[in-house]
């Protein structure tokens, strides 16, 4: 296991975002090393609660005893069901720091990087999941293979990665990091182009394996649901399909940014954007955490 879990990116922007009261209850719907989570715990006072989520039975290893604090081992796309199970009806700020974490990177094990050539194609976050990276490429059709490609890593060259992956599929089943890479090898060219090929590969299967665009939405919808008006999102995506999702979401209350109007003309939406324009990285923090560098932050108030 790495040393260090996760640096966690936007950590001030993101938890001021939150506007929180030292009586406040907060939901940070993704654990991973706690960093948000500690934060948020240090501008709660006694009154205030923390519920924190994380699908990753590895996050638990990072929690501190804490009688604020209460974890769930879950996916965040139940937020609701927990949330009311707990017996609360409201909550007035929810922070989602989506994707993996450091930690998913640098275990071999996990085989979300491209750098462990041994590792088998596994990339669940939830490792009680049942499809892992090699049940995909080894179960999809043609076309389904194409499309995660083509829509969760905008390769170009999707539909001949597909074929190829179906021809090879028949004389040996993918099972290592190193059998994708083969396959992936005459479609990468070389240097920065090579690595960059490959991690939008590597996205591409990480999000079809976590379902990670479907959990995105229900946890969304879900949140504006237990949100009390006035209310504070605040969300950091970190690839363009997430964000413009969240965008969508936080101007009109639809995935597809379509702006609904009311019996009057007059333009409806769920929220106030808090900050018109997206907040990223300064260049200290991106020199300082190079894995903060793609992040993206969105702070919306319920109305
Ligand atoms: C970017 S990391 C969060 C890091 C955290 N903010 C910190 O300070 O350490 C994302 C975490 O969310 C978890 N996660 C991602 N999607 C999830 C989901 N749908 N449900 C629950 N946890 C999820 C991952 O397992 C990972 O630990």
């Amino acid at each position: 296991m790495a040393d260090i879990y996760h640096i966690p990116a936007l950590l001030h922007e993101s938890v001021d975002g939150m506007n929180i009261r030292t009586d406040s209850i907060c939901v940070d719907v993704t654990f991973g090393g706690g960093g948000h989570s500690r934060k948020i715990l240090s501008r709660l006072g006694k009154s205030g609660h923390l519920y924190a989520f994380d699908q990753d039975e590895d996050a638990i290893n990072n929690i501190q005893e804490d009688s604020r604090f209460t974890f769930i081992r879950s996916n965040f796309r139940f937020l609701k069901n927990f949330i009311k199970y707990h017996g609360v009806e409201e909550v007035d700020a929810i922070l989602a720091d989506l994707g993996v974490s450091s930690h998913h990177f640098d275990d071999q094990e996990r085989g979300f990087s491209f750098r462990f050539t041994d590792s088998d194609l596994d990339m669940r976050m939830n490792q009680k999941g049942r499809k892992t990276a090699a049940y995909i490429l080894n179960n999809y059709t043609e076309e389904q293979l194409a499309n995660v490609f083509y829509l969760y890593g905008e390769l170009k060259q999707s539909r001949r990665i597909a074929s190829v992956i179906v021809k090879t599929r028949k004389e040996k089943p993918y099972k290592k990091i190193s059998d994708l890479l083969d396959t992936l090898s005459t479609f990468v060219g070389r240097g920065e182009k090579e690595k960059k090929v490959l991690a939008q590969a590597f996205q591409a299967l990480r999000i079809e394996v976590n379902e990670e665009m479907e959990t995105l939405k229900e946890m969304l919808d879900q949140a504006l649901d237990i949100l009390r008006p006035g209310g504070r999102l605040v969300v950091i995506t970190y690839h363009s399909l997430e964000d413009r999702l969240v965008k969508n979401f936080f101007k009109t209350g639809n995935f597809e940014g379509k702006i609904e109007k009311d019996f009057f003309g007059n333009f409806e939406t769920p929220f106030r954007l808090v900050n018109n324009k997206v907040i990223v990285p300064t260049r200290e923090e991106e020199e300082r955490n190079p894995r903060s560098r793609s992040a993206k932050l969105r702070i919306a108030e319920k109305i």
